[in-house]
């Protein structure tokens, strides 16, 4: 199962990632998850990534495309893979479709999480995620124990540099400007599903179990 996962900042990616992986057994491959492990171990690629993520925007297509050719050419690939949050520009997308080629690949779905605007912004400034496994939850809409940690695993619970109202306001106007054609990509080439993303977190998976229960 080859999947794309695509949305707006706040739509659900990473929420239905997390089940999706855990049910058909596939790699999560996030360039953000990437990039954010890589500022945190100091690397060369997190400096690089770190000043464009910081202000909301993109990271330069040549680095995030050289990541994820070398990430889909590791062995657990080979059954599958979920990519979340890339591509996000048509050159990326098209990049892609190189390296699928070279890999003798091909993509299932891109499935679209189509949410409102005007809800994201209230989505990601209440965002929480666990420092421990990375289980993300939301302070109202998908609340964390009462003490504030993870009740997968107890961890502690911490609130995303880029989730501020100002740098959210960047991303979001950014990723809009660049979704358009990308979704005009994906839909002449018949692999786009739209999701309704506004539903209840439980009713959006059902939702994706339901367009990949086609697959098997
Ligand atoms: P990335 O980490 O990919 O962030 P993003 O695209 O901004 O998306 P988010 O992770 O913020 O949102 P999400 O859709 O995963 O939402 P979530 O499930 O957490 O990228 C970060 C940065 O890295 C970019 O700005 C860029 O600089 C760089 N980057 C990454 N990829 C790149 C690329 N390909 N090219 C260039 N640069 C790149 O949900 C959000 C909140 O809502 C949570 O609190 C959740 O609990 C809640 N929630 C989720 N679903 C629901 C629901 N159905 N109802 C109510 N609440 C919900
Ligand atoms: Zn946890």
């Amino acid at each position: 199962m080859n999947l794309v996962l695509m949305g707006l900042p706040g739509a659900g990616k990473g929420t239905q990632a997390e089940r999706i992986v855990e049910k058909y057994n596939i790699p999560h491959i996030s360039t953000g998850d990437m990039f954010r492990a890589a500022i945190k171990d100091g690397t060369e690629l997190g400096l690089k990534a770190k000043s464009f993520m910081d202000k909301g925007e993109l990271v330069p297509d040549e680095v995030t495309i050289g990541i994820v050719r070398g990430r889909l050419s590791k062995d657990d690939c080979k059954q599958g893979f979920l990519l979340d949050g890339f591509p996000r520009t048509v050159p990326q997308a098209e990049a892609l479709e190189q390296i699928l080629t070279e890999l003798d690949k091909l993509i299932d779905y891109v499935i679209n999480i189509d949410v409102n605007q005007e809800i994201l912004l209230e989505r990601l400034t209440g965002r929480r995620i666990c420092k421990n496994c990375g289980a993300t939850y939301h302070l109202v809409f998908n609340p964390p124990r009462e003490d504030n940690t993870c009740d997968k695993c107890g961890g502690e619970l911490y609130q995303r540099a880029d989730d501020n109202a100002e740098t959210v306001g960047t991303r979001l106007q950014v990723n809009i400007e660049q979704s358009k054609p990308l979704l005009d990509f994906y839909q002449e080439k018949g692999y786009l599903r739209n999701i309704d993303g506004q539903q209840e977190i439980n009713k959006v998976f059902a939702d994706i179990e339901e367009l990949l229960g086609g697959l098997r």
